[in-house]
């Protein structure tokens, strides 16, 4: 597993915002869910918009063009048109530093097929 990368201060990352950040050679969505970041693939699964700028939903995500709903926490796609999942990427938050590790937890269905 590759070593976790800064992306930040926790307070860079106000809750309700969807925020795009490098994570190795992958952009990754962020958002802040009361005291945990989680980070999600920036392309979405339907028709690979990003999903930075997105609506967030209590622990959800609204993709910003067809409006399909995904799990912040497991990348489940909740709502159509999207059906397949974002991967998601594993977040520590240590001395009010947000750390990603660039390991998705699954392979992008698009991007990585
Ligand atoms: S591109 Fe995200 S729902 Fe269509």
């Amino acid at each position: 597993m590759s070593a976790p990368i800064d992306v930040g201060a926790l307070e860079d990352f106000p809750a309700g915002e969807a925020i795009v950040a490098e994570v190795g050679d992958t952009m990754v969505c962020l958002a802040r869910v009361d005291d945990d970041v989680f980070a999600v693939h920036n392309t979405c699964t339907h028709a690979l918009e990003g999903m930075g700028g997105g609506y967030v939903d209590g622990d959800c995500i609204e993709c910003p063009r067809h409006g399909a709903l995904f799990s912040l926490r497991t990348g489940e796609a909740m709502t159509p048109p999207a059906t397949k999942a974002l991967p998601t990427f594993p977040v520590d938050v240590r001395d009010g530093r947000v750390l990603v590790t660039p390991t998705p937890s699954i392979p992008h269905p698009i991007l990585d097929r």
